[in-house]
Formats: structure tokens, sequence, C-alpha cells
């Protein structure tokens, strides 16, 4: 019933030469793919390179981190929501870890954007998880439980049929250390099942993919688990083929 949603992650990577051969290997492969959604991410710097070879594809394009004003104004170095609109960029990133961790976004932070992103009828890609000292002290679920709950709270629960939600372990990203499908599982089921408390239908609605060292040789275990609905991969998204093959995973 839910569509699986993979979308690349290029974080601080890219150059015009990249995207010119990347996305030209990739697009006309992934049109052929049924049953999955797709998107690329790259630095905003590029999402006009990106779209220029994106024209006739069903590949979409989001952006990595907006900013948590809306509109336009004196806020160097950002990029609002109505950009996006502008410029037909359908999705955003929200709330990455490395976000939270290096440029210190709050929970709070966190939930505005989600809300200014939502105001405007794009899609969130929020991502919520755990670093390995929050797992190895079983915390776990309480802190993707504080996460979910800061947007609840900020958005309400029948706003979550239009957010996607990157359950991404922090232990996992980047590291070639990805969490085992059953572990995955725990994790998305839990969170289903905090929103299924709110509201049961749109619980099953939501999209909940799974970040952190997603591979072509591991995607595919992962995304047989019944709560795991794609990815969010960094990494491997660098590679066209790579993240062909994960695509095709998902599908
Ligand atoms: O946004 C993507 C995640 O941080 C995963 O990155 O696939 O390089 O581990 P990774």
């Amino acid at each position: 019933m839910r569509i699986p949603f993979v979308a690349g992650n290029w974080k601080m990577h890219g150059s015009k030469a990249m995207i010119q051969d990347h996305l030209g290997q990739f697009t006309q492969q992934a049109e052929a793919l049924n049953n999955v959604n797709i998107a690329v991410c790259p630095p905003s710097l590029y999402v006009s390179a990106v779209q220029s070879q994106l024209t006739s594809s069903s590949v979409k394009v989001g952006v990595q981190n907006v900013c948590d004003q809306a509109g336009f104004g004196a806020y160097t170095g950002e990029v609002s929501v109505d950009m996006l609109v502008d410029m037909g960029v359908p999705y955003a990133i929200v709330g990455h870890s490395e976000r939270r961790a290096f440029y210190c976004e709050t929970d709070r932070q966190v939930a505005d954007k989600v809300a200014i992103v939502l105001d405007k009828n794009l899609t969130p890609i929020l991502c919520i998880g755990e670093t390995l000292e929050e797992r190895e002290s079983d915390q776990t679920e309480h802190v993707v439980k504080t996460q979910l709950i800061a947007v609840i709270e900020k958005v309400g629960i029948a706003a979550f049929a239009n957010i996607v939600i990157a359950y991404e372990p922090i232990w996992a990203i980047g590291t070639g250390k990805t969490a085992s499908p059953e572990q995955a599982q725990a994790v998305h089921a839990f969170i289903r099942n905090l929103l299924a408390q709110h509201d049961t239908a749109v619980a099953q609605q939501v999209v909940i993919q799974y970040g952190g060292s997603v591979k072509p040789d591991n995607a595919a275990a992962l995304f047989a688990q019944p709560d795991i609905d794609g990815g969010l991969i960094g990494g491997a998204s660098l590679d066209p083929m790579d993240f062909l093959a994960i695509c095709k995973a998902a599908s």
C-alpha cells in the first residue's frame, strides 16, 4: 500500500561534471522502475543543474536543509521554503543528524522547519535517530520518541500524512556499519506504533525510510522488512550504478 521512497543525500559532494555524468547514466534506467519514488538531494547551489538533467524524468529533486524563517529577508546564507516553491523543489531534508550535531539544530527548530515546509505543501524528510552511546544505554526509543513528539506537538498528527520520516541511527551513518534488518525494523515498528497511538490510519500511511550505510548488497534485506519503506542514502548515492541498484531493490 505504501510506495517505497529512495532519496539520495549527496551531502557536501557534487560538481557540474559529476551531475552530467551521474544523472545521464542514472535517469534513463531509473525511468524504467515501477513502484518506487526517487529523489536526489544535491547541495542547494546545484539544484538547477540537477533539474536540467531531470527534465523528462520521474526522479525528483530535494534540498538538504531549509531556513527556519519563511519568505525573504536578511538571513545571510539561508535558503527559504519560498525559494523551493519558486524553483519547483518538492522535498526538503529536515533535521539531519549532521545539522543537529554540527549546526546545533534543536528539536524545536527542526519542528519549526517541518511546519514551514508543510505550509507550502512541500514534503519534509524528517530525520531522527540515536547516537551509539544512546543505543548502548538503551535510550533509542526514548530519543526517537522525543524527536517525534516535538514535531507532533508542533504540526499535529494529521500532518504526518504528508511527512516522510527517515530513521537514521547515527552510529550507522557513513561508518559502513549498517543496522541489521531486525534492528532497523524494531525501531521502525516502534515509530509506527507511536504514531498509531495518535492516529492508526496516518501511521499506516507514513513512509519511513532507513538511512545508514545502505549499499547495493544490504538494501534488499532492509527494504524487505514490513515497516521499512525505502531509504535515505548518503555515500552510495554518489555512485550512479550503486544508487540505481538500491532504487531497484526498493521497487
Ligand atoms: O542522509 C543519509 C545518511 O546520513 C546516510 O549516509 O549512506 O553515507 O551512511 P550513508
